[in-house]
């Protein structure tokens, strides 16, 4: 158990307090020593902590001084507390393993099992099991290993002592406007998104948005159309806020808005990720991006557009957003610093359409708070003073030498048949197989590798989903890319030139 108290005991009255609370028929003294000496010998009293004066403790307890200083006393006639003439009274250092010793939890009744909501439960059922986290392949990760941190911690502290006071409380804005205003700068030119600094809305990560728009906008049991295959991460956002997923084919024009499954009622919400469809990789053509417009305006529904990694484009020239196409209302746009600067920085943003702006703040400040202003102020510095520009075209380059280290390790297996997608975008590559049983094996045989491989069929609403594997390169470093795409080349050739084996065997 962790001591509570480490070197000096001040929560120490409150604690007792809380303890005496309870009714008993035993003398308070008695009470209070053996408070005392159960915490000593759990460890929830570390060794060394300092107890607060008797006077202090009695006073903080509301009983008289004399019955502390009785179970005080008795504690350290029995070993469990050293009093020192002037210095107080501390935790003896026993010469027993103390966290071993029978504490006062341990007679209670085990915890209860959780009693999760159906919701719960269905939420977990997406959470998925965790397959480890290795350094190649997990997708979504950039190259944390590069990332200016000399430079970001400069700008940080700068900010911090300049942290206006009303910045420490609740805030209720939409964010810093020196960070919207950076931003919307830079989506106005880079991604030809049409807004005015008001429209931007700061929030703590793209899920975060989601979950907004989701509760917003949807009510329990309202379709939504997402991407079928699709980011996992909206669509337990999406089902545990009630609304109902609807699996929308892609193709490679990305969502095809003619084949939603029959038997759902008019979308409320449209997910997507046009510019780099998640996972497959590929771009919204322009008669896509038409259709879909005209198929939210037909049923009133408002398109979500996920533009997560746009910065990575290798050759290719830039994609405008879906939303600068549209002088209609109905597209939310949805950003994330996550993929450019670091996931645990839980910085992201939505650009609303007018209506929604005023709303959508003010639900965010209540169900969600509004966080983190010094480091918002520090961002936008980073982005006007021209540090993001430059580190995303680091960053582009070296995510291009290493999908192009991942490609030369792969090459005996490509050689051989496996089919690696294009690659023009992002910071991933979608190995297609053909077989289900493949991906499976070599799913737990990386498990076991130190390597972790992404199936591609559960990125599926629906089974069986197409088998493949999700590689991410961005966050794994050369050599790492070097040594697990030839232990992944190795497997898939042993595992193919097995199977071809045992189909030519005779009979
Ligand atoms: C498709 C997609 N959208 C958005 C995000 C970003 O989410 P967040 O800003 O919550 O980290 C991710 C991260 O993995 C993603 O893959």
């Amino acid at each position: 158990m962790e001591p509570v108290v480490a070197a000096r005991a001040d929560w120490l009255g409150e604690a007792l307090g809380l303890e005496l609370s309870g009714a008993s028929s035993l003398p308070l003294t008695r009470r209070l020593y053996r408070a005392l000496r159960s915490w000593v010998q759990s460890g929830r009293l570390a060794s060394g902590a300092r107890l607060p004066s008797s006077r202090r403790l009695a006073r903080e307890l509301g009983v008289g001084r004399n019955s502390v200083l009785d179970a005080i006393d008795q504690l350290v006639a029995e070993g469990f507390l050293e009093t020192r003439p002037g210095a107080g009274t501390d935790v003896a250092d026993l010469p027993f393993d103390r966290t071993a010793a029978p504490s006062e939890d341990s007679s209670r009744d085990p915890p209860p099992a959780a009693s999760l909501s159906a919701r719960g439960e269905r939420l977990l059922s997406l959470c998925g099991a965790s397959a480890g986290h290795h350094e190649a392949f997990p997708p979504g990760v950039p190259a944390l290993d590069r990332f200016p941190d000399e430079l970001w911690l400069r700008l940080l502290r700068r900010h911090q002592r300049r942290t206006p006071v009303a910045w420490l409380d609740y805030r209720a804005e939409g964010g810093v406007m020196a960070l919207r205003e950076a931003l919307c700068d830079y989506l106005r030119l880079s991604r030809s998104v049409r807004c005015r600094p008001e429209q931007v809305l700061v929030v703590q990560g793209a899920q975060q948005g989601f979950e907004l728009v989701a509760r917003m906008l949807g009510d329990p049991g309202d379709a939504v159309w997402i991407e079928e295959p699709g980011y996992g991460g909206v669509r337990a956002c999406f089902d545990a806020s009630g609304l109902a997923p609807v699996p929308v084919p892609v193709d490679d024009e990305g969502m095809n808005p003619a084949r939603v499954p029959a038997g759902h009622g008019a979308p409320r919400l449209i997910y997507v990720t046009p510019s780099h469809q998640y996972p497959c990789g590929v771009t919204m053509s322009l008669p896509r991006r038409l259709a879909l417009l005209e198929a939210a305006e037909r049923h009133g529904a408002w398109i979500v557009e996920d533009d997560y990694d746009s910065e990575f484009r290798y050759g290719q020239r830039p994609i405008a957003a879906l939303q600068g196409l549209t002088e209609s209302v109905r597209v939310i746009y949805v950003g994330t610093l996550s993929k450019v600067l670091y996931p645990g920085l839980r910085l992201g943003y939505l650009v609303l359409p007018e209506p929604l702006v005023e709303p959508f703040r003010r639900a965010n400040a209540r169900l969600h708070r509004e966080a983190q202003y010094p480091v918002q102020a520090a961002l936008g510095e980073f982005i006007a003073a021209g540090h993001f520009s430059r580190h995303v075209r680091r960053m582009r380059e070296c995510y291009r030498q290493r999908q192009a280290l991942l490609r030369r390790s792969l090459a005996p297996a490509v050689a051989r048949g496996l089919a690696l997608s294009e690659g023009q975008a992002g910071m991933h590559l979608v190995a297609w197989l053909d077989d289900p049983a493949l991906e499976a094996t070599l799913v737990a045989r990386g498990a076991t590798s130190g390597v972790t491989l992404s199936p591609l069929s559960d990125y599926y609403l629906e089974a069986p989903g197409h088998p493949g594997l999700v590689l991410g390169y961005a966050g794994t470093r050369d050599e790492e890319i070097l040594r697990a795409g030839r232990w992944l080349a190795e497997e898939w050739l042993s595992l193919v030139e097995g199977q071809e084996a045992s189909l030519s065997a005779p009979p």
